[in-house]
C-alpha cells in the first residue's frame, strides 16, 4: 500500500484533515501527532478497523489501545460509569497528557479493549490530534505508531520508518512536545492508581483527587509482580546494542563511563555514550549524544526516543547512559531508560 504523508507543521490543512477523516470513517489507518508521541489511529467503535493496528504494529492482541476523544462529552458514550475523580482529573488535566481508566460502555468493542471490560480514554491538547478525531467520527484508538518493540515515535520520520508501506496516511506535525506517553490512571477500583508514570506527576494527581497509589509491579525489581498496564509487560524499547545505565554521583558517572569506554576501545569495541550538554565534552573513545541539559529536564524527556533511534542506526555495541533523576519529569524518564537497559543499572 502506498502510504500518503500530509503535511500539517504549520497548523491544520482542511483538504488533507478531510482525506484523514474519510480514511478514519471506512476503517483504514491514519498516523498522528499527539503532544506525548505520535499515535496510530483507527476508529476505535470498528472492531475490524481496530484489528488492523495490531497486525501494522505487530503487537499482541491482548495489549489494549487507549481512545482518544475530543471533547469531554464524547466520554458518555464509551465509559459505563464515571466516577467523581474523572470530571476532577479532566478539569485539571484535560485535554493533555493523561489517560483514565474507565469500566467501558457496549459501544465499545472488546477488540479495542483488548478483551478487558474497561477502557482506556484520553483527550489530547494537540491540535491536530484533535481535529482528526472530530473528522474521524469522534473516538479513535490509538496506540504510539512504532512497531512493536521499537521506540515510540517522537517526529513523522519515526513513523515512516515502521509504518511506510503498511498504513494508509502520516500526518506530518513536526517533533512532539513531551515525548514521553502519557500518564495512564486507574479509575476502576478504590483509590486511584498509576499504571504508567508520564508527565503528569504523581503529586500533580494527588493535588487535585486525593492519595494516588503506584500499581506495584513499577516500583519493584521481581518480574513476577505483573504490572496491571498489559502494555507494561512486554520488553519495550530495547535498542539494537546493549544499554546499560551508570547511576551516581556525575563526576564519578563520568570517570567511570570513560573507563567502560576505553576498556572496551582495547577490545576493539565501539561504545555510545547518552550524556547531557553539560558533561558531552568530558567523554573520549565513544561517540557521545546528548539527550538534552539538566537545566531542563523537558528537553531530556524530549529527546529519548529519537536517541535510541539513533544509536539503532550507528554501529555502536554498547551504549552507557547516565541516569536522569530530575525532579517532575524523572520517574517517567527513567521508567522508559531502564526498560530499554532491560535493568541493567552499574551504581557508582
Ligand atoms: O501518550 C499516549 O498515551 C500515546 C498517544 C498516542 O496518545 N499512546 C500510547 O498508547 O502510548 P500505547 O498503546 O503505546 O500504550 C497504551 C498503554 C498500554 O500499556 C496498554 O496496556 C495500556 O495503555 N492500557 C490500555 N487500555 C487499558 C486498560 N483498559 N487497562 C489497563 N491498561 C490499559
Ligand atoms: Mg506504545
Amino acid at each position: 500500500m502506498e502510504t500518503v504523508i500530509e503535511r500539517m507543521r504549520d497548523g491544520i490543512e482542511e483538504a488533507g484533515m478531510r482525506r484523514a477523516g474519510e480514511i478514519l470513517r471506512r476503517g483504514g489507518l491514519v498516523a498522528f501527532p499527539t503532544e506525548t508521541v505520535y499515535g496510530l489511529g483507527a476508529d476505535a467503535l470498528d472492531e475490524k478497523a481496530s484489528g488492523k493496528i495490531y497486525q501494522a504494529k505487530g503487537r499482541p492482541s491482548d495489549n489494549p489501545l487507549i481512545v482518544h476523544i475530543a471533547d469531554w462529552e464524547a466520554i458518555g458514550k464509551i465509559a459505563a460509569e464515571i466516577p467523581p475523580g474523572a470530571k476532577l482529573l479532566a478539569d485539571a488535566f484535560w485535554p493533555g497528557p493523561l489517560t483514565m481508566i474507565l469500566k467501558k460502555s457496549d459501544a465499545v468493542p472488546l477488540a479495542t479493549t483488548g478483551g478487558l471490560d474497561t477502557v482506556a480514554v484520553r483527550l489530547p491538547s494537540h491540535p491536530v490530534a484533535r481535529a482528526l478525531i472530530r473528522a474521524g467520527g469522534g473516538y479513535v484508538a490509538a496506540p504510539s505508531a512504532n512497531t512493536s518493540g521499537r521506540p515510540s515515535p517522537t517526529t513523522a520520520e519515526h513513523v515512516a520508518q515502521d509504518m511506510d508501506g503498511v498504513i494508509d496516511m502520516i500526518i506530518d506535525g513536526g517533533s512532539v512536545e513531551i515525548g514521553l506517553e502519557s500518564t495512564i490512571v486507574d479509575l476502576t477500583e478504590g483509590t486511584p492508581t498509576i499504571l504508567r508514570p508520564g508527565y503528569i506527576s504523581r503529586e500533580m494527581l494527588e493535588g487535585v483527587v486525593g492519595r494516588v497509589e503506584v500499581d506495584h509491579a513499577l516500583l519493584s525489581e521481581d518480574v513476577n509482580i505483573r504490572p496491571k498496564a498489559p502494555g507494561m509487560r512486554y520488553r519495550h524499547y530495547a535498542p539494537r546494542a546493549q544499554l546499560v545505565i551508570v547511576e551516581g554521583e556525575q563526576q564519578r558517572v563520568r570517570q567511570r563511563i570513560n573507563e567502560l569506554a576505553a576498556a572496551n576501545a582495547a577490545e576493539g569495541r565501539s561504545t555510545g555514550v547518552i550524556g547531557t550538554q553539560e558533561s558531552r565534552g568530558c567523554y573520549a573513545n565513544a561517540l557521545v549524544k546528548s539527550i538534552g541539559s539538566r537545566q531542563d529536564e523537558s528537553s531530556i524527556a524530549r529527546h529519548l526516543y529519537g536517541i535510541l533511534r539513533e544509536f539503532d542506526d550507528s554501529e555502536v555495541s554498547v551504549i552507557y547512559s547516565e541516569s536522569f533523576d530530575t525532579p517532575q519529569l524523572g520517574q517517567a524518564i527513567m521508567n522508559r531508560l531502564i526498560k530499554a537497559a532491560g535493568h541493567q543499572i552499574i551504581s557508582v
